[in-house]
């Protein structure tokens, strides 16, 4: 099953093993990791799922319009490896991903 390690503002990190096609988002909302709020319920329209996604052993598409638009507006700087976390589902059972939590998202 994937791992997603989520490092926050002040340094800790949770690790979670989840199913896989289970988004970021939805596996930090479940398990409560702070920052990842998900207001949208993954309709990329909220912004409060960004991550900054640090490494990877699964490839993903790049953000589609609706994601490239939401990344616009997220209230922690945009960088080249923002994503919004309900955008990214793991489909590897052997996937790891490392994201970094930004310290503010609304
Ligand atoms: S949950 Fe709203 S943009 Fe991801």
């Amino acid at each position: 099953m994937p791992t997603v390690t989520y490092v926050l503002p002040d340094g800790s990190n949770q690790t979670i093993t989840t199913a896989s096609a289970t988004s970021v988002m939805q596996a930090a909302v479940a398990h409560q990791v702070p920052g990842i709020i998900g207001e949208c319920g993954g309709a990329a329209t909220c912004g409060t799922c960004h991550v900054y996604l640090d490494r990877s052993t699964e490839t993903f598409l790049p953000p589609g319009d609706d994601e490239e638009a939401m990344l616009e507006w997220t209230a922690s700087p945009r960088a080249d490896n923002s994503r919004l976390a309900c955008q990214l589902r793991p489909s590897n059972d052997a996937a790891q991903l490392v994201v970094r939590v930004p310290a503010e998202q609304q």
